[in-house]
């Protein structure tokens, strides 16, 4: 019985995967045979927008409105602080990163980022000019 469920399900999932579900939409390694290997998925342009993105939402992680592929984060450094830094962002004109970021996991309020946010692309990410691959109705609630 287990058995004849099992190949059942696979035939059903062979259906879907070969059928017209998909038409349209490429995979991110792009249509390729599963043994090919993976070709490099084109370098898409990231947004450059001045002023900055409107958030969706009030606590929303802000977009990044510029470039940010010569960025490096590491455990050496964090080349996004030369700009948004509390040392560096009045020089920079960058918005300082946010109150929220120095403070530790105990509510302590530190002098530097917490280590809580020191992968900023963690929660922040660049935009580029590219079409949904699905539909999306989502209202932000501002
Ligand atoms: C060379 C300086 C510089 C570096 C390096 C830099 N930024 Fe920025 N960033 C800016 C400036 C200037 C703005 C403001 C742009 C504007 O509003 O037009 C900005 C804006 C932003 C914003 C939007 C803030 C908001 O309230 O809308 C985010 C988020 C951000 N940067 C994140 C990052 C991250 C993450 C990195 C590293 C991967 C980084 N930045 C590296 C200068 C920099
Ligand atoms: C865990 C998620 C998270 C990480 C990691 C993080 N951020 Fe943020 N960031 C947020 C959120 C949420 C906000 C909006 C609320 C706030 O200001 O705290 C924000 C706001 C900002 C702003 C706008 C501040 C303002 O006053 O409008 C900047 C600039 C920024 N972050 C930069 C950075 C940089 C640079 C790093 C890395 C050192 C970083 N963030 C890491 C979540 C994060």
């Amino acid at each position: 019985m287990k058995k004849s469920i099992t190949i059942l399900l696979m035939v059903m999932a062979t259906i879907v995967f070969s059928s017209s579900a998909f038409a349209g939409v490429e995979f991110l390694r792009g249509n390729q045979e599963l043994m090919d290997p993976a070709k490099e998925p084109d370098q898409k342009k990231q947004q450059v927008v001045q002023g900055g993105f409107e958030r969706s939402y009030k606590i929303q992680p802000p977009m990044i409105p510029h470039k940010i592929d010569k960025e490096e984060i590491n455990m050496k450094v964090n080349t996004c602080m030369k700009c948004h830094s509390e040392k560096t962002y009045e020089e920079k004109k960058a918005p300082k990163a946010g109150d929220s970021h120095y403070v530790d996991r105990d509510g302590k309020v530190l002098e530097t980022v917490s280590s809580r946010r020191y992968f900023c692309n963690q929660c922040h990410a660049p935009q580029v000019e590219a079409n949904p691959l699905v539909e999306n109705t989502f209202i932000g609630a501002k």
